[in-house]
């Protein structure tokens, strides 16, 4: 009964260890994978997987094989590190085969997550056996890819191919308890009984004549074979979700063919169709995007176990657009939230607009009625600026003026208790300047929401000058906390989102006045698979914002818009011209207030093509990215991707701004940027980062 190791292979680069154990207790024999953190389908645990079945099966004893795994979860996937690499055999593919071809039943006993690759292995096994906390799916959709080892064909066998469909492109993992009301895990255990449970199974098909294979099941596929349409609807009813992506598609025709050809061909396809992806650039991206999000959180000369500060209580200082916002995060999470403003109005609006925000994602079934009582139930809206005395974090969300938060920070010092972090929401303002109005500089950052705060899932966390390591790592644990991707961002106008975002607005607006019209401006980016362009922003945000009436001169495009009643979205009119229902059209009275402005100053009308116009918007992006780099505001290049993936919705399937040009050769971004030198404008320079790199034929994404 002791343990027997089983070498996974030779264990060729692996030294010494041993990542799949094996044992016998009775008829039962007993894989184990031990492969942290996540177990993930590496070499070793799949050559050492496909031994333990031969040794299994050639032992007279054993009666039924269980899979298992130590640690926080059953295996993970497909180790993502050894895609583009030369595969190592048994593949993945062959040991599922493996698995299910066993004449002795192979039990999954599942706990944490089996993802991707293993949940094919699962799917592999005759039976599943899951603790109910445990959670089943296939995200290999979001690394570009669909399920490669089987998964395609299996899942349907199981499920169903409407609801095995719904799983392969969303991605998204099921509870055990839905996947054993789908018949996808055949017993739940007790949570703490896994084991037992899962040798109680054993010892009640072991040594029964015949065994579930999934492969070979046809009664999950009858619904869908009288159902011939479910799949061209499939792809309307989420032709928005999937637009520009490779890899839904992939995911949908492999689907079909579980339904419609045998499981041999089946899987050839989708082996097929597996390696074109990943191969391909989406792939590559996706999985960089993967890796960029778990780095982000690494920050140099912070200790990965820096002591944090426990948060009990949060304050909001404002309950405008962002407080708010900022404030469900923390209520969603649990957190009790002091909510402080300066006039009763101001704050019963506020209060207001959170409520109808949970109530309409309560529609969305997001959250039960119960659960949007319960957030709001955790707030205290108030007046009292004295109440933030006992809060552990209070962020700042007023008006956008270095004076008035100079004068909050200074007031907040005195009353916040010692210990207490300070931190500003601000867009673009010196976090260090404001930090100096207290005696705590040391207790101060910025941790900056994107909008709408309670969707948007970046948080920019700014560090000062003098922000201490455990403020710092506070920020970042929090982050992580209410569910948002926290990326590092060091103190500079406007930090590494908007500070990019600027120069991209300065190209727009030149580009209107040489001729481009704002469509075809918004269109470069939307065609390119941003959400939306600079003027659309702009309409929807109110090109009122930080206009005047009192004191407007017409000095700018923007001006005269608000002059002539045209302050975006809102009044039915901006850049573009809009219907109840919200769609845009050009406006002719828009062309003309451009174009007058451009005969004033003498700017000839140039004639730019798509792509014309999309260098000139994204080059200069690229090249603040790099200046960032140089000057050390991001760490990592792909610190700057995330952010524009996660705070300005970049496509993914690009891999964010430095990624993409990375993909697309720095060196042409140079060439670009030399090209538009002249357009570009008097103060523009190339980043000698940049330029470096470009040199050198390197990468920003070493
Ligand atoms: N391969 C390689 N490394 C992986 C990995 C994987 N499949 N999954 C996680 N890791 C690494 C992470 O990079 C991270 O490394 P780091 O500590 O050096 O940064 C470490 O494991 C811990 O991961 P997380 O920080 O993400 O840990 P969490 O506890 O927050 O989340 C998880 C755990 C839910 C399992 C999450 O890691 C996850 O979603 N993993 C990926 C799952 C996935 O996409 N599987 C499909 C793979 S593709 C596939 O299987 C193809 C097949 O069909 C052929
Ligand atoms: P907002 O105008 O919607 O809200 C500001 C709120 O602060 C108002 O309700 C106001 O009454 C309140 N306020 C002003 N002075 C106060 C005081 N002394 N005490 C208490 N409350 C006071 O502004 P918004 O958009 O929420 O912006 C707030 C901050 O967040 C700004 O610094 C802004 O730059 C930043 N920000 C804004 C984003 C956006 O998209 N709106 C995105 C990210 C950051």
């Amino acid at each position: 009964m002791g343990n027997c190791p089983v070498l996974a292979g030779s264990n060729e680069g692996y030294g010494a260890m041993t990542v799949i154990t094996t044992r016998k207790t009775g008829h039962i024999f007993w894989i184990t994978s031990n492969n942290p953190p996540v177990n993930a389908l590496g070499h070793a645990v799949r050559s050492g997987l496909a031994d333990a079945i031969a040794k299994a099966n050639g032992d007279k004893g054993v009666k039924a094989i269980i899979i298992n795994c130590d640690g926080r979860t059953f295996f993970a996937g497909a180790d993502i590190t050894e895609f583009g690499k030369p595969l190592q055999a048994p593949g993945l593919p062959e040991v599922c085969d493996t698995i299910e071809a066993s004449p002795k039943p192979v039990i999954a006993a599942i706990h944490g997550t089996a993802l991707g690759g293993g949940l094919e292995i699962a799917l592999a096994c005759h039976y599943r056996v899951a603790v109910p906390s445990a959670k089943l799916g296939l995200p290999e959709v979001k690394l570009g890819l669909l399920p490669g080892a089987g998964g395609t064909q299996r899942l349907p066998r199981v499920i169903g191919a409407e609801a095995a469909l719904g799983m392969i492109v969303s991605g998204n993992p099921v509870g055990a308890k839905q996947a054993h009301a789908s018949g996808l895990v055949d017993r739940l255990a007790p949570e703490d009984g896994l084991r037992d449970a899962a040798a109680d199974l054993a010892d009640e098909v072991m040594d029964a004549s015949s065994h579930p294979v999934s492969s070979q099941r046809e009664d999950m596929l009858a619904a869908a074979r009288e159902d011939p349409d479910l799949f061209n609807r499939f792809r309307q009813d989420n032709a928005r979700k999937i637009k520009g992506l490779d890899a839904p598609e992939a995911c949908i025709v492999a689907v079909e063919a579980a339904v419609n050809v045998p499981f041999e061909r089946g899987t050839a396809l989708e082996r097929e169709l597996f390696m074109e992806l990943v191969g391909g650039e989406q792939s590559k991206a996706m999985r960089h995007v993967f890796f960029a999000e778990r780095a982000a959180q690494k920050i140099d000369g912070l200790p990965k176990d820096t002591a944090t500060y426990t948060l009990a209580k949060v304050g909001i200082l404002g309950a405008g657009t962002m407080g708010g916002g900022i404030a469900m995060n923390f209520l969603t999470a649990g957190i009790p939230v002091t909510m402080v403003e300066r006039e009763q109005a101001a704050l019963d609006r506020g209060t207001a607009i959170m409520r109808k925000n949970y109530e309409r994602s309560a529609a969305k079934g997001k959250f039960t009625v119960e659960q949007v009582d319960a957030a709001m139930s955790r707030l205290n809206p108030t007046l009292d600026f004295e109440a933030l005395g006992d809060c552990d974090l209070v962020i700042e969300a007023v008006f956008e003026s270095m004076e008035l938060k100079k004068e909050i920070f200074h007031r907040l010092d005195q009353i916040a208790k010692p210990g207490a972090i300070l931190a500003s929401n601000t867009s673009y303002l010196d976090i260090d300047e404001i930090a100096a109005q207290t005696r705590r500089p040391d207790h101060v950052l910025g941790m900056h929401f994107f909008s709408p705060a309670n969707v948007m899932r970046l948080l920019e966390v700014v560090r000062g000058k003098q922000t201490a390591p455990a403020v710092l790592a506070t920020a970042m644990a929090v982050g992580k906390r209410i569910g948002k991707v926290a990326v590092v961002s060091g103190v500079c106008h406007g930090f590494i989102g908007n500070r990019m975002l600027a120069a991209r607005q300065e190209q727009a607006n030149a580009l209107i006045l040489e001729g481009a019209t704002p469509w075809q401006v918004d269109d470069a980016l939307t065609n390119f698979g941003m959400p939306m362009g600079p003027f659309q922003m702009a309409d929807l945000a109110g090109l009122d914002i930080g206009w005047n009436p009192d004191t407007t001169s017409s000095s700018s495009v923007r001006e005269v818009l608000c002059e002539r009643g045209r302050r975006g979205q809102k009044t039915g009119k901006g850049f573009y011209d809009y219907a109840a229902d919200r769609t845009r059209t050009p406006s002719k009275e828009t062309e003309d207030i451009i174009a007058g402005f451009a005969a004033r100053a003498g700017i000839p009308k140039g004639d730019y093509t798509e792509g014309e116009i999309r260098e000139r918007l994204i080059y200069p992006m690229i090249n603040e990215g790099a200046k960032i780099l140089e000057e050390g505001i991001a760490q990592r290049a792909s610190d700057i991707d995330v952010v524009w993936l996660y705070g300005y919705g970049w496509p993914v399937w690009t891999g964010g701004p430095m990624f993409w040009a990375d993909t697309i050769g720095v060196n042409r971004v140079l060439s670009g940027l030399e090209r538009h030198r002249k357009a570009l404008g008097p103060d523009f320079r190339i980043s000698p980062l940049l330029k470096t790199i470009a040199e050198d034929g390197r990468r920003f994404n070493a």
